[in-house]
């Protein structure tokens, strides 16, 4: 079984996504952190993310164990992650993986921004997680104190609407529901709402 699941940042897609995987004995594959890994080498390595051969290069040469999560989970990263994310060749470059973690049984769940559009369009289920911007950047202001990454709520909510911004006007697997996904709005739901709401959805769709 694959299970996607796309949403705009800080949606409470990954939460939700490992709980998923959990619950129905499949592999998780956060796709935001191939990404979030791009990115970090390239800052790490003083290379500029706008550098569409350099991202490339980097994207086809990727080490994912270089770096800690919490490395990849500032603010700085999630924005270059979503420049190098803009470039058809590194979103090649890190697609073939992707299928092959989904295609492996007993099957997986994935979250990003394409998985239900690009790489898994035949997704047994198909979720699209949203929330306000005001309480996603509520959560993303949160979750970016507690890893020590201390930033204002306004910047925070500035950076997700650009990100978002950036993501769903590319031309390149933009951010968007997949026609036949199920719209899952959390903003006034708590993780363990959130999380029986997509499980009665995959058990339905099982
Ligand atoms: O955790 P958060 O929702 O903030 O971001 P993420 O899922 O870690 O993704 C970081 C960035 O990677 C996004 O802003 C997208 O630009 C890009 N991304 C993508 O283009 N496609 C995916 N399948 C996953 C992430």
């Amino acid at each position: 079984m694959i299970v996607a699941i796309d949403g705009p940042a800080a949606s409470g897609k990954g939460t939700l996504a490992r709980r998923i995987a959990k619950h129905f004995g499949l592999t998780y594959l956060d796709t935001g952190s191939l990404y979030r890994t791009v990115a970090c080498a390239m800052l790490a390595d003083g290379l500029d993310p706008h550098d569409a051969e350099a991202a490339h290069h980097t994207a086809e040469t990727l080490d994912l164990k270089r770096f800690e999560d919490a490395q990849l989970r500032t603010i700085a990263v999630g924005e270059a992650a979503s420049v190098v994310a803009a470039m058809p060749k590194v979103r090649q470059a890190l697609l073939e993986l992707q299928r092959t973690v989904a295609s492996t049984p007993p099957g997986a769940v994935l979250d990003g921004r394409d998985i239900g559009t690009v790489v898994c369009p035949d997704a047994d289920v198909k979720l699209f997680v949203t929330a306000s911007p005001e309480e996603r950047a509520r959560r993303r202001h949160l979750e970016l104190q507690a890893g020590g990454d201390v930033q204002t709520y306004d910047l925070v909510l500035e950076q997700l609407r650009i990100r978002d911004r950036r993501d769903a006007e590319r031309s390149e697997a933009p951010l968007k529901p997949a026609e036949d996904a199920v719209l899952l709005d959390t903003s006034e739901l708590d993780i363990e709402a959130a999380f029986q709401a997509a499980v009665e959805i995959v058990s339905g769709k099982r």
